[in-house]
């Protein structure tokens, strides 16, 4: 018989499916009717003008006029792949989301982007990477939204609009995109010194990398992860790809964003279509859930700092495979939509407020982006595990739900839709203490310290990845108008290390400034270099 068509609930409605789209003998309308010619509109003679009743026509155009929706307001400029993600095992004491379980096979749908350049910018640009993952588990979706950096700029997501406009181009000249050779920039991380960490990092290596296929992904922020027996430990999510870490040089980033600016793009695709998926294993650093959320000094809400991998190894858990590349980028990788609260049993928050502003940030911007409420209908945003949310209507709804008591309790449409003794496989918040504290607009003193882990990163580094990272705040620098700004920077740079600070001063024809701050010692992290961080050997 004529197929039904399926809600996203996975119920059938008695209504047909329409037909496939963009499919059949001849070209119709898109109220089915068929079309005898589309080339030419309907004229009063063949001089014209065109006619008004031109039906055929003014949809044809109303909907071409329709075509772009908006950007994302960060992340504009993506690529994306399909794949699949397989469980270790490794981590099935310390969670119980099912999708981590040995051998478990769930798909997956990759997104990896710059920051600040528009939809149409270079790929190579000096810039973090987005690295977002989409788990479509049995037990609802899981978006792993990270970065190619560890750290952020900012420890408190309400800073976030002030480091996106510091960083996008000047409001008057719409100039650099996607760089952060500008005042803007420099004025925003000099002054606000937290920032100064995750910019080392985008001076580095690590800002310009070879392809998405050879960069590492963080989900930067601590999770609380709860096991069956409800026991919970703190973690951080990696993603060590399996053809290790490789940075371009500078000028193969400048030389490449003209020659071909959709090079990690057409690197990823090209890749995939020739059978050389790429893949990744995700690992966890771990830490003891104590009650002040630190671990070894480092307190682990604090989005500007990392764990070195010497203190807390990351522990692999389990494999991604990129092997599909999209059927239509715009269906796929302009309208998927992550979400950090897009969690399953086993995986939760903590109360880093970076995190917490962006579990309000992304459903509030999806809505104007997607148009509506309802895009977790639209296909690569529908989960793969059943949706039964009592939601309904809204702008462009696409489900026919049947039933008459979308609300609960009723005692119409079945009643309770809970089974007893089924909650133990639901999602349950993990009953963490809040602080009885008064409220504050304010950090913990523990977030203070801007300087040591930049200096760590710094120290890390191989002398060629150092000469590297001297030349990038030189030449990003020297884009600055105002000298205040640029010795602004150089005394940050001297908080950070003396010697640093001097070659850059150096090179901007500038005097060097003391330190401000006690220059606390470091232990170098070796995981920190890219040199020779290749994947080990089978
Ligand atoms: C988009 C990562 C901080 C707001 C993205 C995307 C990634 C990402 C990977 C692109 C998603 C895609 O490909 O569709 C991060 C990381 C952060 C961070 C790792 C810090 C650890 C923030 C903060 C806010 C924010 C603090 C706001 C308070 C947004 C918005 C988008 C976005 C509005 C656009 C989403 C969309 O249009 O669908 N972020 N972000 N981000 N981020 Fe963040």
């Amino acid at each position: 018989g004529t197929p039904e068509t399926v809600t996203p609930t996975g119920a059938t409605t008695g209504v047909p499916a329409p037909a496939k789209a963009q499919q059949g003998p001849y070209l119709t309308t898109a109220q089915g009717a068929r079309l005898r010619d589309t080339d030419h509109s309907l004229k009063a003679g063949p001089r014209g003008p065109i006619l008004m009743q031109d039906h055929h026509f003014r949809e044809k155009i109303m909907h071409f006029d329709h075509e772009r929706i908006p950007e994302r307001v960060v992340h504009a400029r993506g690529a994306g792949a399909h794949g699949v993600f397989e469980g270790y095992g490794t981590a099935e004491g310390m969670t119980r989301a099912g999708f981590l379980k040995k051998g478990k096979k769930t798909d997956v749908f990759v997104r990896f982007s710059t920051v600040l350049g528009s939809r149409g910018s270079a790929d190579t640009a000096r810039d973090t990477r987005g690295f977002a993952t989409k788990f479509y588990t049995d037990e609802g979706t899981f978006d792993l939204v990270g970065n190619n950096i560890p750290v952020f700029f900012i420890q408190d997501g309400i800073k976030f609009p002030d480091v996106i406009h510091a960083g996008k181009p000047h409001p008057d000249r719409e100039i650099p995109q996607a760089q952060s050779a500008h005042d803007t920039f420099w004025d925003f991380v000099s002054l606000h010194t937290e920032a100064q960490h995750h910019t080392m990092w985008n001076m580095s290596d690590r800002g310009i990398p070879r392809s998405y296929r050879t960069m590492e992904g963080f989900g930067v922020h601590t999770f609380r992860l709860v096991n069956a027996a409800g026991e919970t430990v703190l973690a951080k999510f990696h993603w060590k790809p399996k053809l290790g870490v490789h940075s371009l040089t500078w000028e193969e980033s400048q030389m490449l964003a003209g020659m071909d600016p959709d090079y990690h793009r057409r690197d990823l695709y090209d890749a995939i279509e020739a059978g050389a998926y790429p893949e990744w294993e995700l690992g966890i650093q771990v830490f003891p859930d104590t009650p002040d959320e630190t671990f070894e000094g480092i307190d682990l809400l604090d989005p500007t700092k990392i764990v070195p991998e010497e203190l807390a190894p990351v522990q692999p858990i389990g494999k991604m495979t990129l092997n599909r590349t999209p059927t239509n980028f715009f269906a796929e990788v302009e309208q998927v939509a992550f979400h950090l609260g897009h969690l399953p049993p086993g995986i939760d928050v903590t109360n880093d407020p970076l995190f917490q502003a962006r579990l309000f940030s992304y459903l509030d911007t999806q809505i104007t982006r997607l148009g509506g409420p309802n895009f977790s209908q639209i296909p690569i945003n529908r989960p793969h595990a059943a949706v039964n949310d009592m939601f309904r209507d809204g702008l462009h709804q696409h489900a026919v739900h049947a039933g008459v008591a979308p609300y609960r309790p009723n005692s119409l449409d079945g009643g309770n839709p809970f089974v007893a003794g089924d909650e133990e496989n639901a999602f349950v918040d993990v009953p963490v203490k809040v602080a009885e504290a008064s409220k504050v607009r304010a950090n913990p003193v523990s977030f203070d310290d801007h300087y040591s882990q930049a200096r760590l990163f710094w120290q890390s580094m191989s002398p060629v990845e150092k000469e590297h990272i001297i030349r990038a705040y030189t030449f990003e620098l020297g884009k600055c108008y105002e000298q205040a700004i640029k010795e602004r920077q150089l005394q940050c740079l001297a908080n950070i290390d003396p010697l640093l600070c001097q070659e850059v001063a150096t090179g901007l024809g500038l005097p060097a400034p003391e330190p401000t701050v006690p220059l606390a010692d470091v232990v170098p992290s070796p995981a920190l270099s890219q040199v020779g961080k290749e994947w080990p050997a089978d």
